[in-house]
């Protein structure tokens, strides 16, 4: 249910693992607005969890993200673009599809939403924008380099948007997670590669970081106390990128 005196916040990629976590975290504070491909899921979740409303739309379609404002009809004062895929495989076997993919859902998405929304933030002087960028696009990953590829430009956009939008009162800032125990890596060529406890040998604090930790900083940044924190890269990553 949507309520009149409280700020709208869309966080994408919320069906599950680090997006739900957020929406859950945020469903009390805000107007929550969950995203992912598949209706009836989303359709429980909102019933379950309260959330003001969802959008179901497969956002790797360009077409898709250009309609998603007006499939969603309504303005939003936080934007969380937390919505990923993660290719692990080595460079010889990506196809265009996987390609074209990953660019329109980890970085044309995340662009388009922005430019959707930041005339609304700009017109009330308020916004926040928090993008989910990965430890991969900070250090790259080895097997990974399309998706450390499209973290890492992630990384260059908020510092750009940032700039733009820093005298309307809107921050652009990004969340680099390290390895986060989601359904993400459930990756059977991962997998091959590593098992649960030789990725756990990798991260210095030897555990992997929870999404209630994300949710947690996106509150911070969200908050008038974080109003001087913009364009910066934060890596959440329990010590990965200090390497080992
Ligand atoms: N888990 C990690 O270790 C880790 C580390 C660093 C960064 N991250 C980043 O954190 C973010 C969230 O990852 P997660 O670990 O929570 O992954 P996850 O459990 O796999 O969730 C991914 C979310 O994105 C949505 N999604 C996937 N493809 C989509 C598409 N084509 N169109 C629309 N929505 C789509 C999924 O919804 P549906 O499947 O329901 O459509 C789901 O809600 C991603 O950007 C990821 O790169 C994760």
């Amino acid at each position: 249910m949507l309520i009149r005196d409280k700020k709208n916040i869309l966080i994408t990629g919320s069906s599950q693992g680090i997006g739900l976590a957020i929406a859950k975290h945020f469903a009390c504070k805000y107007n929550v607005f969950i995203t992912g491909r598949y209706g009836e899921k989303l359709k429980n979740l909102c019933n379950e969890n309260n959330f003001a409303g969802f959008i179901p739309c497969d956002l790797s379609k360009f077409e898709n993200i250009e309609d998603f404002h007006k499939k969603l009809n309504t303005n939003i004062d936080i934007l969380i673009n937390n919505a990923g895929s993660y290719i692990y495989s080595i460079i010889e076997n990506y196809n265009n599809k996987d390609i074209y993919d990953s660019l329109m859902l980890n970085c044309a998405a995340p662009l388009i939403l922005i430019k959707s929304f930041a005339s609304h933030m700009k017109s009330q002087k308020w916004g926040r924008i928090i993008n989910i960028g990965s430890i991969s696009g900070v250090m790259g990953e080895a097997n990974a380099s399309l998706y450390s590829m499209t973290k890492a430009s992630l990384i260059g956009m908020t510092k750009a948007l940032a700039l733009e939008l820093a005298q309307d009162n809107i921050t652009v800032n990004i969340i680099n997670p390290g390895w986060v125990d989601t359904e993400l890596i459930n990756n059977e060529n991962l997998q091959e590669d590593f098992s649960r406890n030789e990725i756990i040998e990798t991260i210095p604090q030897r555990r992997f970081v929870t999404p209630e930790e994300i949710a947690s900083v996106c509150e911070y940044l969200i908050s008038d106390n974080a109003k001087s924190i913009t364009g910066q890269s934060i890596n959440i990553c329990a010590g990965l990128s200090l390497g080992y």
